[in-house]
């Protein structure tokens, strides 16, 4: 999604809202599965997470980078800042995801990689406040 949605603090927020819990019920189905020596039925949940990491949080991280956050810096350049800061979060959750990924062709769920979807949920939920507050928050007392 880009465009107008993504400058609007409520159909942004909802938008971190709904991706975040949909990783986090996946992540404890997984933890769960994992307890439970469920290799199979693990590996298609960490599949299924993953996917639902790059498609629907790195998607928007990619969008929000060649619009949004152009804008911001294009209207305030004092913004930059902060604008890098919120890029390198992206590149954390890139980062993991792809460790995730070159984990994941082991064809088991190690420890290791349940570490790695852990730390996504704690990035992303940091990342999506502070984006929030600075960038749409930041909208209302400036328009
Ligand atoms: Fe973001
Ligand atoms: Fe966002």
């Amino acid at each position: 999604m880009s465009g107008p949605s993504l400058r609007k603090l409520d159909a942004h927020r909802a938008i971190h809202d709904g991706a975040f819990m949909e990783a986090q019920s996946l992540t404890e189905m997984l933890n769960q599965l994992v307890e439970e020596k469920k290799e199979k039925e693990a590996l298609q949940v960490a599949d299924a997470l993953i996917e639902h990491w790059e498609k629907r949080v790195i998607t928007h991280a990619d969008s929000e980078e060649e619009g949004l956050y152009k804008e911001v810096v294009e209207k305030e350049p004092e913004m930059q800042d902060k604008i890098n800061m919120l890029t390198r979060d992206h590149d954390l959750l890139r980062i993991i995801a792809k460790k995730i990924r070159e984990s994941l062709e082991k064809d088991s769920v190690s420890k290791e990689v349940l570490d790695f979807f852990a730390s996504m949920l704690v990035v992303n939920e940091i990342h999506s406040r502070n984006e929030e507050s600075w960038l749409l928050d930041y909208d209302h007392h400036h328009d």
